[in-house]
């Protein structure tokens, strides 16, 4: 099939190269040109696993193409796919569809014959229906089809999660358009996903329900990780035996620092302000954000009382700073709060993370970069692991300590308290 995704971001790149892969021709169009020259130069703007061998093998085999020429590839193109970006409005929390809409409005100058036109983009409930006003505006209805298939790939491990899904939902009435749909995932299919179909508002409510529902997951353990540590009880055996229940699963119940990212953050706050258009209290997603962002506070407070409010002049390594492991997102971060605050309180701040120097710290006068995990910890005070980057599971402390007293803040449950305190650290960690 001949396919346009609007928009190289992070879900137009990747799902772009994954259908290439599937055998499809992909043209990948954005305004921006730099990012354009720089991908048909082999360069990827975003760091993603094993994203680099697949945008080259297709782009070599010319199944991928990269391209600012938004006209010709929409006319040359059966399915196209809106993946620009919803961030959060600065007026009411919602998403801002601007760029969603520009990208209707310039469909509707180019379609040429039958085109149907997929949301992915993460949008609110009934902005479907808004790309079809606009659209027929210009066109004829029996020109496109508007349709819903919102992504789930986790940052990280987008390649993985768009090969093997659980779910592909598609929100559309028109039998012929999800059958053409259907072929296009027949691979994925074939392989085990399951390919949900209803109408359009059900495809855009399952993105948010879900979203929504898997923070309310992780706020819901961290709350229950604070208990713990009230108790004395270990927070890991409380994820894994309510994970046993079939009806929680295991999932998405790690405690740790705030969720942070660039989507449940976001997708939270809006399904909310949907609510309220509506005239309906999502009262527990409302509770989650608050929840949230209290999270954030609390991190601090714990690095407060674990260096006995004494941070001035203190020596902190801060091990990852990204949102997650495997990618160099920092949105929404609680690394953003807690390292300017320490840095306030007067403690030198080193940090490392894989995915290099961060410009959200550059104009910290105390806070500095170091290559690796051994510069970034030496004569430190408090070492916090802050994401759970593969290389931060296997520090050898002892190494590390060279005799000199350091505390250990493990913000991701890396180690075990027990193995810690046996080599004789002051080891702190989530819920336990
Ligand atoms: C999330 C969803 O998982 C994807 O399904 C969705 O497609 C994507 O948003 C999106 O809307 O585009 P992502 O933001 O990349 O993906 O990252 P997650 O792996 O979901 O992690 C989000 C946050 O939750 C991170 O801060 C992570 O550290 C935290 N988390 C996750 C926990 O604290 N505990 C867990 O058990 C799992």
């Amino acid at each position: 099939m001949k396919i346009c995704m609007i928009g190289v971001g992070y879900v137009g790149l990747v799902s772009g190269a994954c259908f290439a892969d599937l055998g499809n021709t992909v043209y990948c169009v954005d305004k921006d040109k730099e990012k354009i020259d720089m991908l048909n130069k082999g360069k990827i703007p975003i760091y993603e696993p094993g994203l680099n061998e697949i945008v080259n093998k297709n782009y070599l085999s010319k199944r991928l193409k990269f391209t600012t020429d938004l006209a010709t590839a929409i006319k040359s193109s059966d399915i196209i796919f809106i993946c620009v970006g919803t961030p959060t409005s600065k007026k009411n929390k919602s998403a801002n569809l601007q760029y969603v809409f520009k990208a209707a409005n310039d469909i509707a100058r180019h379609i040429n014959k039958f085109k149907i036109i997929v949301t992915k983009s993460t949008v609110p409930i009934s902005t479907g229906d808004k790309i079809e006003k606009i659209i027929f505006k210009k066109r004829k209805k029996r020109l496109f089809e508007v349709v819903s298939n919102p992504e789930f790939l986790r940052e990280g491990e987008a390649i993985r999660d768009f090969r093997f899904p659980d779910r592909i939902v598609v929100g559309s009435n028109n039998k012929k358009v999800t059958r053409k749909l259907e072929s296009l995932y027949d691979p994925l299919i074939k392989k085990g996903a399951v390919f949900f179909v209803t109408n359009r508002r059900g495809a855009e409510m399952i993105k948010y329900a879900s979203n929504a529902f898997l923070a309310t997951k992780i706020s819901y353990i961290n709350e229950i990780a604070n208990l713990c540590e009230k108790t004395g009880v270990n927070i890991e055996d409380i994820s894994i035996a309510m994970g046993l229940d079939k009806r929680i699963g295991s999932r998405f119940l790690r405690a740790g620092p705030a969720y942070g990212g660039s989507c449940f953050p976001k997708d939270t706050k809006a399904i909310t302000v949907t609510g309220d258009l509506f005239k309906t209290d999502l009262s527990i997603i409302k509770s989650v954000i608050k929840s949230n962002t209290e999270r954030k506070i609390l991190l601090i407070k714990r690095i407060e009382k674990i260096l006995s409010n004494n941070i001035k002049n203190k020596k902190i390594a801060i091990l990852g700073v990204t949102f997650k492991p495997n990618t160099d997102d920092m949105r929404e971060s609680s690394s953003l709060l807690i390292i300017p605050f320490l840095e306030r309180k007067g403690a030198i701040v080193n940090y490392y993370d894989p995915s290099g120097k961060k410009k959200e710290f550059s104009k910290l006068s105390k806070v500095f970069f170091c290559k690796d995990i051994y510069e970034t910890c030496k004569n430190s005070d408090l070492i916090i692991i802050h994401t759970e980057w593969d290389e931060f599971k296997t520090i050898d402390f002892k190494k590390l300590s060279k005799n000199r007293k350091f505390k250990i803040y493990d913000m991701r449950n890396l180690y075990s308290p027990k193995k810690m305190k046996k080599m004789g650290f002051s080891y702190y960690s989530v819920g336990r």
